[in-house]
């Protein structure tokens, strides 16, 4: 039996944080031991918002890195960078052709995005989900893990592939393009803000101390979290409505401990702000300390870095090059000689 395949990315858009790790990348590094794992560096996707050029290549090159030092071993995954393989953007522009215009104006993220970007929203932004299912469907992936935010992109990634594409262009019995389950996990599925526990903790944050990056050095860490915001009760507890922030910081500091909920729970119930903050700096501070060193490792070895990515790209380009054959053939176009 063949092992069952899972893509998913990350946007090189600035340090990567506790949210991308819990949410996405920590349960990547589980998959690869049982699936067929190709993991990209969507850095197409990174320019849909206005970004800064002379940044760009060296933060593409540190996620990849940072993926490495999270455990995605490139022995057993495919680790590659999204704009090193032309089928990407030629998938898309084949989906573009047959996703209803309605279908992207409905999506949550653009609509937020583009409020904050106002004038400045460009067509790119509008067309990241169609990219995204072309990222997905090419590998005709069976699972695609990422956090809860994802899930809208997720749903339109299926109905792209089972009512644009294989519908009209497939035979029944044959799909042309596998159609994706995402795969949320509801431990670190959202994580929210440091300075507001009814926000997702994002990149684009302009307040730096409303995220912890991989990368933070334990002085930032101990910071972010003193500063991190609080509410007047003692004790901390899951399951309140009204205290978002206990929530937000319990759950972390059950995830960054390893401790399970109901234990972190009963362990913090009583305990007051002052008591309960050092425990989790020292938590966050302890489960990053393995993934920096690693990082300060592979960083500074950019040429096995780019062989690691050279070799990723040579595995994924094939299966996706295969697939856009496939689909460009169904949609009619004259073949190549
Ligand atoms: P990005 O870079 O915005 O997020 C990368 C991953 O991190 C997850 N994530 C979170 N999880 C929990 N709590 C948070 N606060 C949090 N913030 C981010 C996201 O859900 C995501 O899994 N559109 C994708 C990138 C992408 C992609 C793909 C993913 C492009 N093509 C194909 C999968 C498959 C994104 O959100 O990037």
């Amino acid at each position: 039996m063949p092992r069952k395949r899972v893509l998913s990315g990350v946007q090189p858009t600035g340090a990567l944080h506790l949210g991308n790790w819990l949410g996405a990348i920590r349960n990547w590094v589980e998959l690869q031991k049982t699936h067929e794992t190709f993991f990209c560096v969507v850095d197409l996707h990174a320019i849909t918002v206005p970004h800064d050029p002379a940044t760009l290549a060296e933060n593409t090159l540190s996620t990849a890195a940072q993926y490495m030092a999270c455990g995605i071993d490139p022995k057993i995954s495919s680790i590659f960078i999204q704009s090193h393989i032309a089928a990407h953007s030629e998938l898309c522009w084949l989906l573009n052709c047959v996703t209803p215009l309605n279908w992207m104006e409905r999506m949550i993220q653009f609509k937020e995005k583009a409020i904050k970007h106002g004038d400045n929203v460009s067509v790119g932004l509008l067309d990241y989900p169609v990219l995204m299912a072309a990222d997905i469907l090419l590998y005709d992936a069976d699972l695609v893990p990422v956090g809860e935010d994802q899930k809208q992109h997720l749903e339109l990634a299926r109905d792209i592939a089972q009512q644009r594409i294989n519908s009209k262009f497939g035979v029944l019995d044959k799909p042309l393009l596998k159609v994706p389950e995402p795969l949320i996990i509801k431990e670190g599925a959202k994580v929210m803000s440091l300075s507001n526990g009814r926000n997702k903790m994002s990149k684009s944050d302009p307040n730096e101390g409303s995220r912890i990056a991989l990368l933070d050095p334990p002085d930032l860490i101990k910071k972010k979290i003193k500063r991190a915001k609080t509410d007047p009760k003692i004790g901390l507890e899951f399951d309140n409505p009204s205290r978002p922030e206990a929530e937000n910081l319990l759950s972390l500091f059950s995830l960054m401990s390893g401790i399970d909920k109901k234990t972190a729970a009963e362990k913090c119930s009583e305990m007051g702000w002052g008591t309960f903050k050092p425990l989790l700096t020292d938590a966050t501070i302890a489960a990053l300390e393995p993934i920096q060193n690693r990082y300060k490792e592979l960083i500074q070895k950019p040429e096995e870095l780019n062989q690691v990515l050279a070799d990723g790209r040579a595995t994924a380009e094939e299966v996706a090059q295969s697939t856009l054959d496939r689909i460009k053939a169904a949609v009619g176009l004259l073949k190549k000689i």
